[in-house]
């Protein structure tokens, strides 16, 4: 079937697609309601349903007699570890480590946040509270105890489950240390935390100096294997935070059968993955991308997914990611348009490439952010493989705009992240709600109803999902990036209308960063902005106004700025410049002019707005931004 044929049924005969859809994976009770009327008269999904999304990842396998077939690879070379888990294997270390969370008394509409690197036991624990019907919240490891904190606040976990450390290139990270300090700071005391230790390089958990702590692996071994409880359709599979346009991040709520009807037609269709394929999403579990796709996407289609545990480069070098696709006989790769300019700046040539074979990798999905032309053409003439550059957000929990290798897709048009899957009726509207035509610039939004698997809300605050995402253009939810559609469908990202950036392909808030920012004791006002980067697509830079007075120097304040971001945020941010201004541009009325300063620090033409309040900054700005830049 042509894609464009599909596209064009998805929307003209909605409920029939989904109902088709729905058959494919296994219902304990098979839904009759296909789209109904939820809270707040949001569309809902298969609303009597009911199902479980750990029996469709493991057990529903084993039934049909693939219990040997590899269900997880992982692989760490930071660790020098290489494991192949089963799915019976899997099941045991899943269902009795779930009979360990029932005996510490969780259950189905718990919640738990779990705070792992990206080691076996981090799947073991999702899947467990899935078994159960525990709705989790996986907190990305990157981010600080502050952060943490603000989450144990928003979602009252019964527990929170962790390691005692991660390992980023060669360097130890400790994660327990920091759960205790996020557990110091919350509101909220979660009863029970629940730690692996992974007596790193010698170091062990003390368990008899710490009673207050259960420990994962003998939790696992002395608890009887747990059944799965069938939850609803609607339930919360999880809820994942992520970076929105004020201080606060907000918690998208996934549902579980919405959700699972739309990875197992994902992953079959857009990504063209069968059966028994190694899938690789090299992400973490802490994004959306690790939920989707390597937890519950490609174990639903009953594909080998790979837990990595590094980085492509450095680890040991940038041959990490050629090596592994020929290793495990990978067919097809997710990863971030980042980790392929890091490959190429390490080994420009692409030595590395023809080392290995890879007769069977088939195809190159990227995402996080937009791919540049440079980087696939790099990749296209290297590998031999066109990448494909494809779109989508937490929100939607899956892909938005692909091409789509499960049936007859258009090809990939450069620079562009595809045309709208199945589902997603994708409009670009101007500032007044009026569809643009082909070549103009809008903002990309998309007609309710969201197909299954898209957000249902915002944890504890339909106001925030209103105001955010449903407000500004009635009947059509407002993705927050601006596209332009050419004359043949394809659309282009031009990039975050909002305060969001992304950096390395993880999602932060410029809001959020200013509010660390102006917590500095010296600083009077703050802007950060995100600037163009080689490496990273976009790096967030600070310009900070000093209160009248201070004896700080200028260099001593830039360098406390950077390490309280850190330590409030967490290392992901990535902030690492700053400059000390004597006032920040503004309007008339106030209103911080960030484009001109992105634009000027991004070394671009500008035009001076017509309602600068002082046109005097402009060269007040240029004189340190060539300061710094020298
Ligand atoms: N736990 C703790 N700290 C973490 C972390 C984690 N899980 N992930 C990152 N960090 C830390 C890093 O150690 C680094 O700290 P440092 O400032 O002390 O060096 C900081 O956060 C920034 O990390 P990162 O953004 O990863 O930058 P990097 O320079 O270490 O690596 C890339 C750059 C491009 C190699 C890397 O970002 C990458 O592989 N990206 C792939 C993109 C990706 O996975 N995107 C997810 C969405 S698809
Ligand atoms: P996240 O919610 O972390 O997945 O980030 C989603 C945001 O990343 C989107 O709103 C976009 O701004 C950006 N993004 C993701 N994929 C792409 C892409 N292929 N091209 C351009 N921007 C992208």
């Amino acid at each position: 079937m042509k894609a464009h044929e599909m596209f064009l049924n998805s929307i003209e005969n909605k409920e029939q697609f989904w109902a088709e859809q729905a058959d494919q994976i296994h219902w304990f009770k098979k839904p009759q309601t296909i789209l109904s009327q939820g809270e707040n008269n949001y569309p809902v999904w298969f609303a009597d349903g009911e199902l479980n999304a750990c029996y469709l990842a493991i057990d529903k396998h084993i039934e049909d007699g693939y219990g040997d077939q590899v269900a997880y690879i992982y692989d760490s070379p930071v660790t020098d570890t290489k494991q192949k888990i089963t799915f019976n294997e899997l099941k045991e270390n899943v269902s009795k480590f779930a009979g360990g969370l029932q005996s510490l008394g969780l259950k189905k509409g718990d919640n738990a946040i779990i705070y792992m690197p990206m080691i076996p036991q981090a799947a073991y624990a999702m899947l467990a509270c899935a078994r159960l019907g525990i709705t989790h919240s996986v907190v990305f490891g990157g981010f600080a105890p502050h952060e943490l904190a603000i989450r144990i606040d928003d979602c009252n976990p019964k527990a929170i489950i962790t390691a005692s450390a991660g390992v980023e290139v060669k360097k130890r990270i400790p994660y327990l240390p920091f759960v205790k300090e996020a557990y110091e700071m919350a509101a909220h005391k979660p009863e029970h935390i629940v730690v692996f230790d992974r007596q790193l390089w010698g170091n062990k958990v003390d368990w008899e100096n710490e009673p207050q702590l259960t420990n994962f692996q003998e939790l696992l071994e002395k608890s009887e294997p747990a059944d799965c409880v069938p939850v609803k359709s609607t339930h919360p599979l999880y809820i994942l935070y992520t970076s929105g346009t004020t201080g606060k991040p907000k918690g998208v709520v996934r549902d579980t059968g919405g959700y699972a009807t739309a990875l197992k037609f994902s992953i079959e269709k857009i990504y063209g993955a069968k059966p028994g394929e190694v899938f690789w999403a090299a992400s973490d579990i802490g994004w959306v991308v690790g939920h989707s796709y390597i937890i519950y996407g490609p174990l639903i289609n009953r594909n080998t997914s790979i837990i990595f545990e590094g980085k492509p480069i450095m680890t040991p070098d940038a041959g990490t990611t050629w090596r592994i696709l020929s290793e495990y006989k990978v067919s097809v790769m997710f990863t971030a348009p980042t980790a392929i300019r890091a490959i190429k700046k390490e080994d420009p040539d692409g030595e590395f490439i023809k080392k290995y074979d890879l007769s069977h990798f088939r195809t190159q999905f990227l995402a996080g952010e937009r791919c540049d032309v440079a980087t696939l053409d790099w990749y296209e003439e290297k590998v031999g493989i066109t990448p494909i550059d494809h779109w989508w957000q937490t929100e939607s929990g899956w892909p938005m705009l692909s091409l789509m290798r499960g049936v007859e897709d258009d090809g990939v048009k450069r620079a562009s992240a595809g045309k709208p899957i199945p589902g997603y009726d994708i409009k670009i509207f101007d500032e007044e709600g009026y569809e643009l035509e082909a070549h103009h610039e809008g903002y990309l939004v998309i007609k309710l109803p969201l197909p299954p698997g898209a957000l249902m809300g915002i944890w504890g605050d339909y106001e925030r999902f209103h105001y955010g995402y449903l407000a500004k253009f009635p009947g059509y939810y407002f993705s927050g990036d601006g596209a332009i559609r050419d004359e043949d469908g394809y659309i282009f990202i031009t990039g975050r209308v909002d305060d969001i950036i992304n950096v390395a392909g993880h999602r932060l808030s410029t809001a959020e960063m200013e509010e660390a920012v102006s917590g500095h004791k010296d600083v009077a006002e703050c802007c950060v902005v995100g600037i163009e980067d080689d490496l990273k697509g976009q790096i967030p830079f600070g310009l900070v106004v000093l209160k009248s007075g201070t004896q700080i120097s200028e260099t001593e304040v830039e360098k406390e700025v950077v390490a309280l971001v850190r330590e409030k945020i967490g290392a992901v941010v990535a902030l690492k410049n700053i400059v000390v201004v004597k006032r920040l541009p503004k309007t008339r009325s106030g209103k911080i002019l960030r484009k001109l300063i992105r634009t000027m620090l991004d070394g671009k033409e500008f035009q001076i707005p017509s309602t600068i309040d002082d046109e005097a900054i402009i060269d007040e700005l240029k004189e340190k931004f060539d300061e710094y830049r020298k």
